[in-house]
C-alpha cells in the first residue's frame, strides 16, 4: 500500500502557513489489511480509519457516486484498484487535490500548485456539484485566504450558481451548514464569506434576510455609504478587525435585518427596524440552529443597538431598562458584547472607522454603577421575593442617576 498525505496540509504547507490537521490517503490496501495494522475503523461502512497511535485520519482511496439528494445521497467505492487521481478528482477544489508522498514528491493532476501560485479558488471537476455544502466551503475559503489575494474562479462560480438555483442547498442540514458559517465569520476576511455567497446567488437562498439588505438605502448623513448590505458587510468586517468573538460577529451580521422589510416610499429611513428585525433574527437564528450565545446576542443586538448609540442622551430610567432587559447583574460579558458590537455597527461605515465611540465606556460605566448597588443591606432590612426586586431597582436608578449627573458635570 502506498500512503499520501492529501488536501488541506499539502495546501497549508506550499502556502506556508501551519499545518495543524493531517488528512491521509491510503492507496492500494483493503479495508481488513487496515484493520490487521491496528487501525480503527471511524463508521461501519465508511472507507476512513484513525491511526492507533496518532489518530490522524487515513482514508481508503475512493470514487463517489451521488444516489440521491442532500448528503446522505451518496454511494462510495474504495478498493485496492482505485487511483491516488481518481480519489483526487472528486475533491472540492484543485487546492484541495494535491498529494504527497513520504519524500515530500507532489502528485498534482489537476494544477493546483499553479492555483495557489495565482491565487485561484477553482473547482477540479464536475464533480464539485455532488456536494451541496461546498458552495459554503468556497465562499469560506475565498474569505480565509482573501488576505493573500485568492478569488474563486468565474467557471466555479457559475457552478456555485447553478448548484444555488438547483435547489441542493435547501438540503443541507442545519448542523452542517452552521459548521461552514460559524468557520467562516472567524475568518480574517468574513464579509467575503457573505460577497461570495451573494455573488453566486446562494444567499438569497440561505439567508434571504441578509440579501434583501443589499440595495434599500440608508440616510447618507450616518451611513455615507448609504447601501444597507455594503453597511453590513462592513460592520462585519469592523468585527474582525477587532478580533470579536463569534456570538459578535453573528450578531453584527443580523443587527439591521429589519431595514429589508422598510417599504418603498419611507426609504431612506427605517423606522422601528429594530423591533421588526427580530422575527427575522429569530427565523436565521432557528434555520441554521445557531447556538444559544449566539442566538441570544444577535437578538438584544437587533432590539437595543440604537440605543447603544443614544447611550449619552438615555434617561436614567432607560438605561436601567436596557441594563434589566440584558441581565447585566448575572451576565456582564454578554452586555460587553452588546457594547462593542455597537461599536463596530458604527465603525462599519464609509470613512467612519476610525470614529471614537464615546458610548461604550458610558454604557461600560453604567452597568458597574448598576452593579455597584449592594443587596446585602437590603436583605437586612427584611426584604424578600417582589419587594426586594422593587427596592433593588429604586437603588439602581438612583446610581444610574447619579453616574449621568457625574458624567455630565
Ligand atoms: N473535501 C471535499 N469536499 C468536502 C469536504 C472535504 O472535497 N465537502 C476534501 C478536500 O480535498 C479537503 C479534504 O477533503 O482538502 C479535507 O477536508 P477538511 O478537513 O474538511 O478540509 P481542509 O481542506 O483540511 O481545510 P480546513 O483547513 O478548513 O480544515
Amino acid at each position: 500500500m502506498q500512503i499520501y498525505k492529501v488536501g488541506g496540509a499539502v495546501r497549508d504547507r506550499l502556502l506556508g502557513k501551519p499545518v495543524t490537521d493531517i488528512d491521509w490517503v491510503v492507496v492500494g490496501a483493503t479495508a481488513e489489511e487496515m484493520l490487521a495494522k491496528g487501525f480503527r475503523p471511524v463508521g461501519a461502512d465508511f472507507p476512513v480509519f484513525l491511526h492507533p497511535k496518532s489518530g490522524e485520519e487515513y482514508a481508503l482511496a475512493r470514487t463517489e457516486r451521488k444516489s440521491g439528494r442532500g448528503y446522505g445521497g451518496f454511494t462510495f467505492h474504495a478498493s485496492p484498484e482505485v487511483t491516488l487521481e481518481e480519489d483526487l478528482i472528486r475533491r472540492d477544489l484543485t487546492i484541495n487535490a494535491m498529494a504527497e508522498d513520504d519524500q515530500q514528491n507532489l502528485t498534482d493532476p489537476y494544477h493546483g500548485q499553479r492555483d495557489l501560485e495565482d491565487r485561484i479558488l477553482r473547482h477540479v471537476s464536475p464533480a464539485f456539484a455532488e456536494d451541496p455544502l461546498r458552495v459554503l466551503r468556497v465562499a469560506r475559503f475565498a474569505a480565509r485566504y482573501a488576505e493573500l489575494g485568492f478569488k474563486v474562479a468565474p467557471e466555479t462560480l457559475e457552478l456555485m450558481r447553478q448548484l444555488s438555483e438547483s435547489g441542493e442547498l435547501e438540503a443541507l442540514t442545519a448542523e452542517r451548514s452552521w459548521k461552514e458559517i460559524s468557520r467562516a465569520l472567524m475568518e480574517s476576511q468574513p464579509q467575503v464569506f457573505i460577497q461570495v455567497l451573494r455573488d453566486c446567488g446562494a444567499l438569497k437562498v440561505l439567508m434571504p434576510e441578509v440579501d434583501a439588505l443589499f440595495g434599500v438605502p440608508q440616510p447618507e448623513v450616518h451611513h455615507p455609504e448609504i447601501d444597507s448590505g455594503i453597511h453590513t458587510l462592513s460592520v462585519l468586517e469592523q468585527a474582525a478587525l477587532h478580533k470579536q468573538p463569534l456570538t459578535v460577529r453573528w450578531a453584527c451580521l443580523l443587527h439591521d435585518l429589519g431595514k429589508g422589510l422598510t417599504p418603498e416610499e419611507e426609504w431612506p429611513r427605517h423606522i422601528a427596524h429594530e423591533h421588526k428585525g427580530l422575527k427575522l433574527i429569530k427565523a436565521v437564528n432557528e434555520r441554521f440552529k445557531a447556538p444559544k450565545d449566539c442566538q441570544e446576542l444577535a437578538l438584544l443586538v437587533g432590539q437595543y443597538h440604537t440605543h447603544g448609540h443614544r447611550a449619552l442622551e438615555l434617561k436614567a430610567s432607560t438605561l436601567l431598562e436596557l441594563l434589566q432587559s440584558f441581565d447585566v447583574y448575572r451576565r456582564p460579558q454578554r452586555f460587553e458584547e452588546f457594547i462593542v458590537a455597537c461599536e463596530m455597527d458604527a465603525r462599519g461605515r464609509k470613512g467612519l472607522e476610525q470614529r471614537s465611540y464615546p458610548q461604550a465606556d458610558y454604557l461600560r460605566g453604567a452597568a458597574s454603577a448598576a452593579r455597584g448597588v449592594a443587596v446585602q443591606p437590603l436583605l437586612e432590612k427584611g426584604l424578600k421575593g417582589p419587594e426586594l426586586g422593587e427596592a433593588l431597582k429604586r437603588e439602581r436608578l438612583k446610581a444610574l442617576k447619579a453616574y449621568k449627573e457625574s458624567a455630565s458635570s
